[in-house]
């Protein structure tokens, strides 16, 4: 029937065939600045492997790699009725999820509450007021006049958090822009604990856990070719799984050499000693203006948080070169204010499927207040898909550097976040280095070539969508797909898993295994590695 076929994403040819020479010539800069290259990209992935390790050793290094004491992968059939509480940067989740006894099947029941913006550079003691009181409300609306015992809950508090146990978590810094005093430094659940006490609410915290590793956890429990688990979003950092015998750092806790460990790597923070990556003077802004400039210098440079940011800066440099004069004789003092533009307007940029680049064009008008000329629309065009691309063949580095330092290659990797799940081609740029980098040969079709230099027609520009009708190909050696939830799910089978441990005598970084047992009634079964 016509009409009825695959839906086949827009795709626009565009020109530069009207843009000025001294708009080409920005244009070509531009490209010159934020193009990284093959050869780059496999620098950086060689750099990033001997970081992981770094972060693994005694001496430690850049990169966290911090242990979570999550030890094995789900199989599948664990059962119960947990609580998950997700911190995320926009939203509190709290979820109650139940594992039947069905394998990898899950059910849940979820509610989402904003978080007030004040609260992100407020007193912890608001932070944790507000959680609680969500958590309250959650247990009145679903389980008024119950009885419920102590509920287990995993929190995924998706910071950079060092683990000596896996219920309790000492906040190394803040990040994705947070900045609540009296928290870093400290170990997050006695406040939160006693926040609940407070308002006795009958939940105990059996996990905390990072989103990665929720991803990770939630994503093995249904593919078990799931290896990473990698969040590309307001922030961005991966969790794998490592054998104990490979972690210089925990020799001293004596754990069989072969048993696992997932680690939390905190990759946002590599090369904060600013060896490989190369920065542009916009990136060295928006690091200098953030809250904790010199930390997170992966992460500033392709997280979600700060595509916008990066756009806005180059924009309003080209607005106020004398050279350039993007704008001219307009006001464009919208443009100055920072963290106006997230990427969702780079998203929109990039979406716009308009030869004349309409949507652009009302868009700039909408938020900024400014009418782009179709030279100048261009510019703006090329800009997005820049930052956008360099954004995601640089994320390919962290999952290619994982897979070649543990030798994973085939394996899917679960990915979750706002720019994996939202932003235009950043799955298949992703694809497109992560080729590159393992060698895997040429790519059936590329999927944005350079632009034309010099003007004339550019090339085209599909989406992996708009190659409905190619033949299908054989799946990528490592393989990036959207993950399941990994901080409700995932925190819920956490959970799980943690319980069944003490059950089953392994109490490596438990910190109080009695009062666990006590708490959740639990009878141990037997006891098989017993290290504290
Ligand atoms: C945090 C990580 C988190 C990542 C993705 C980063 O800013 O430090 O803990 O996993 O964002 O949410």
């Amino acid at each position: 029937m016509v009409g009825m076929g695959p839906k086949k994403a827009p795709s626009r040819r565009g020109s530069y065939a009207d843009v000025p020479h001294s708009l080409m010539g920005q244009i070509n800069k531009l490209e010159y600045l934020f193009t990284v290259s093959g050869e780059k990209l496999k620098e950086i992935t060689d750099h990033f492997i001997s970081e992981l390790d770094k972060g693994l050793s005694v001496e430690g290094g850049n990169i966290p790699m911090i242990p979570t004491w999550v030890m094995e992968y789900p199989d599948g059939y664990e059962t119960g009725t947990f609580l998950a509480l997700d911190m995320g940067g926009t939203n509190l989740r709290i979820c109650e999820v139940t594992l039947p006894e069905e394998k990898g099947e899950f059910d849940i029941i979820q509610s989402k509450y904003r978080m007030p913006e004040e609260l992100k550079t407020g007193t912890a003691d608001e932070l944790w007021a507000y959680i609680a009181d969500c958590l309250q409300q959650f247990i009145e609306y679903h389980h008024e006049g119950e009885d419920l015992g102590k509920l287990p809950l995993g929190f995924t508090f998706s910071y950079p958090v060092t683990q000596h146990y896996i219920d309790h978590g000492i906040l190394q810094r803040w990040t994705k822009g947070f900045d609540i005093d009296g928290v870093e430094g400290v170990d997050v659940v006695p406040p939160f604990e006693a926040a609940l006490a407070e308002r006795g609410v009958p939940i105990k915290l059996a996990a905390l856990i990072n989103d990665t590793t929720g991803t990770m956890i939630a994503s093995h429990y249904t593919d078990d070719m799931m290896k990473i688990g990698c969040i590309f979003g307001t922030g961005c950092n991966a969790a794998y799984m490592e054998n104990c015998g490979s972690i210089p750092k925990l020799a001293h806790m004596k754990l069989p050499p072969d048993s696992l460990m997932a680690i939390n790597c905190e990759y946002g923070a590599f090369d904060n000693e600013h060896l490989v990556l190369p920065r542009t003077k916009y990136d060295l802004v928006v690091d200098e203006e953030s809250p904790r400039p010199g930390q997170q210098s992966f992460e500033k440079m392709i997280a979600g948080l700060y595509l916008g940011e990066i756009f806005r800066l180059v924009i309003l440099d080209l607005a106020e070169n004398p050279d350039v004069r993007i704008f001219e004789g307009q006001d464009y003092n919208k443009l100055k204010k920072p963290y106006s533009l997230d990427a969702s307007f780079l998203s929109a940029i990039e979406e716009d499927p308009f030869e004349n680049l309409q949507d652009t064009h009302d868009l700039f008008t909408s938020k900024l207040d400014l009418r782009p000329s179709k030279p100048e629309l261009e510019l703006i065009r090329r800009l997005a898909e820049l930052i956008g691309t360099r954004a995601a063949r640089l994320s390919a580095c962290g999952v290619a550097a994982i897979c070649k330092k543990k030798d994973l290659q085939p394996c899917h990797v679960g990915a979750d976040g706002s720019v994996f799940n939202k932003y235009p081609h950043f799955k298949a740029r992703g694809a497109q280095a992560l080729r590159e980098i393992l060698d895997w040969g040429p790519p059936p079709e590329p999927v944005f070539p350079p632009a034309a230099p010099g003007g004339g027609r550019l090339a085209r520009r599909g989406s992996a969508s708009s190659q409905t009708n190619a033949p299908p190909k054989e799946p990528d050696p490592v393989e990036v797909l959207p993950a399941e939830d990994g901080s409700g799910v995932g925190a819920a089978l956490i959970a799980a898993l943690t319980l069944k441990r003490i059950k089953m005598g392994n109490v490596a970084g438990i910190k109080d295994p009695e009062a666990m047992l006590k708490l959740f009634g639990i009878q141990q079964e037997k006891r098989t590695v017993e290290v504290r």
